[in-house]
């Protein structure tokens, strides 16, 4: 997948040694990060883990055929905004993907992720990704109103066989995206 991808407003763009204070910022956040895997939440708490992090980013998209973590830079401030994410599910035989997004609360209300999100998947099903997964904890509703903007099928709340526990679910194949697209 190509590692820039540009939108009317947004820049996603592998992340730099340089958006560690920023990268702290967002991760040392609970009311960010409780939201992201399961417990226990460990807020960041320094700038050399922020750099860990983003090598570990690196590492990963290194691997997987669809897998990438990209910042989200709106053009209109170049302030990294948060970020997008197509990422192998845990432990999945079928290797299959899901894609995340998260903003630091002081870019959230634009739109960002949404769009971020979209143009994402438009590379990936670009890229030759047949289905795409996201699951969130089922009273994270900032989250599912990302997924239903943009068009995923919402499959409601259910047993999630990844991270266990309940998990809303939603769903997309390539075959519905390019139809979505159309519409
Ligand atoms: C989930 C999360 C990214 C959603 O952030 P967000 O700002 O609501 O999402 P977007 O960037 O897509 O913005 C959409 C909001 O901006 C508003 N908006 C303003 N201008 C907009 C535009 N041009 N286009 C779309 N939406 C716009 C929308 O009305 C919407 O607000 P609403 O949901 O109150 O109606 C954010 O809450 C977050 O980071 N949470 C913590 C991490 C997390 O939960 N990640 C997901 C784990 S599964």
């Amino acid at each position: 997948m190509d590692a820039t991808i540009e939108t009317a407003r947004l820049i996603l763009r592998p992340y730099a040694d340089s958006d560690a204070d920023r990268i702290l910022d967002i991760h040392s956040r609970l009311e960010v990060i409780r939201w992201l895997g399961n417990p226990p939440f460990v807020p960041m708490a320094s700038r050399d883990e922020a750099l860990v992090r983003m090598k570990e980013w690196r590492e990963r998209d290194a691997q997987g055929e669809h897998t990438v973590h990209l910042a989200i830079e709106p053009r209109e401030t170049g302030v990294l905004a948060g970020g997008v994410a197509m990422t192998p599910l845990p432990e999945d035989p079928e290797g299959r993907y899901e894609v995340g997004w998260h903003l630091h609360p002081d870019a959230a209300g634009h739109g960002y992720a949404s769009e971020g999100a979209t143009a994402l998947l438009d590379a990936a099903f670009a890229n030759g990704l047949d289905e795409v997964w996201c699951t969130m904890y089922p009273d994270n509703e900032a989250s599912a109103r990302v997924a239903q903007r943009i068009g995923l099928t919402d499959l409601g709340i259910l047993p999630d066989r990844w991270y266990g526990g309940d998990s809303h679910l939603f769903h997309m194949t390539r075959e519905g995206w390019l139809a979505r697209d159309r519409d």
